[in-house]
């Protein structure tokens, strides 16, 4: 039996047959506002709170600030976690942004992946930390020239994740109908795809999930419907497991 990391999303893991593979990296595509920020963050606090896995969050679009702000509203006190070595935010989003900050967790040189790369391995070294959430790799895209360019950068990325270990979750963008990632190559490098939707039904917007793949499980191919609450995010009774 492979090792199982619950998700903290309450029904997912009967979806994934027991909760992500140990040591798997997962992608969570979904257009804007489907909720990948809001999952990444309940991973990261159920591991921290709950499980005792500290956990990374590697911001690349939203500020510390916005992110602590964010899980404040769930419940989830991120600064707590963070002064009890649980939890640690990477602010990738201001070097990228070329902007100053003073978060502890930054890329002090400038943005580029090597750099990021290292402070992730530090990072998790430093807590012993067993999750990662990578959000967005969509967000990588801005300081690269070219579509090769940024591939590699996604696949040392996902490299380094292979060897420490964690078990991660990485967000994009869907952009076309059938690819489940922006640069095309998030989708072959992950272990484990988790798409989350917005779709219209009956002239209101309606959120669903499903898994599309996971490597080394087996697991439901049903579209669940999903719900954001005031706990964030749950699926809803409607797919039989
Ligand atoms: N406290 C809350 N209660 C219920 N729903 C919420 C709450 N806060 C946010 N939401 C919903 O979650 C959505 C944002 O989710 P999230 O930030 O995770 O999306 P995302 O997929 O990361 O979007 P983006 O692509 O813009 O980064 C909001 O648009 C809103 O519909
Ligand atoms: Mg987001």
């Amino acid at each position: 039996m492979m090792e199982r990391i619950k998700s903290g999303i309450p029904g997912l893991d009967g979806i994934l047959h027991g909760g992500f593979v140990k040591g798997t990296n997962i992608l969570v595509s979904g257009g804007a506002g489907t909720g990948k920020t809001i999952c990444c963050m309940q991973f990261l606090h159920a591991g921290a709170n709950k499980y005792e896995q500290p956990g990374i969050f590697v911001t690349l679009e939203e500020k510390p600030r916005e992110i602590r702000r964010e899980a404040k509203q769930f419940g989830w006190d991120f600064e707590k976690l963070e002064q009890e070595n649980k939890l640690i935010i990477i602010d990738a989003a201001s070097s990228k942004a070329g902007l100053p900050t003073t978060e502890p967790y930054t890329l002090r040189r400038g943005f580029d992946i090597s750099t990021l790369a290292q402070e992730i391995y530090k990072a998790t070294k430093q807590i012993d930390a067993q999750r990662i959430a990578i959000d967005s790799l969509s967000g990588l895209g801005i300081r690269f020239e070219s579509q090769t360019a940024i591939r590699n950068a996604i696949f040392k990325l996902a490299s380094l994740l292979g060897e420490l270990q964690t078990t991660s979750l990485m967000t994009s963008e869907i952009t076309g109908k059938t690819g489940y990632s922006r640069y095309g190559v998030e989708e072959f490098i992950s272990q484990g795809i988790i798409v989350l939707y917005l779709n219209e039904e009956n002239g209101e917007l309606r959120r669903s999930l499903v898994v599309r793949k996971l490597r080394f499980s087996s697991h439901s191919l049903k579209v669940y419907p999903i719900e954001i609450g005031s706990r964030g995010i749950v699926i809803m009774p409607g797919g039989e497991l």
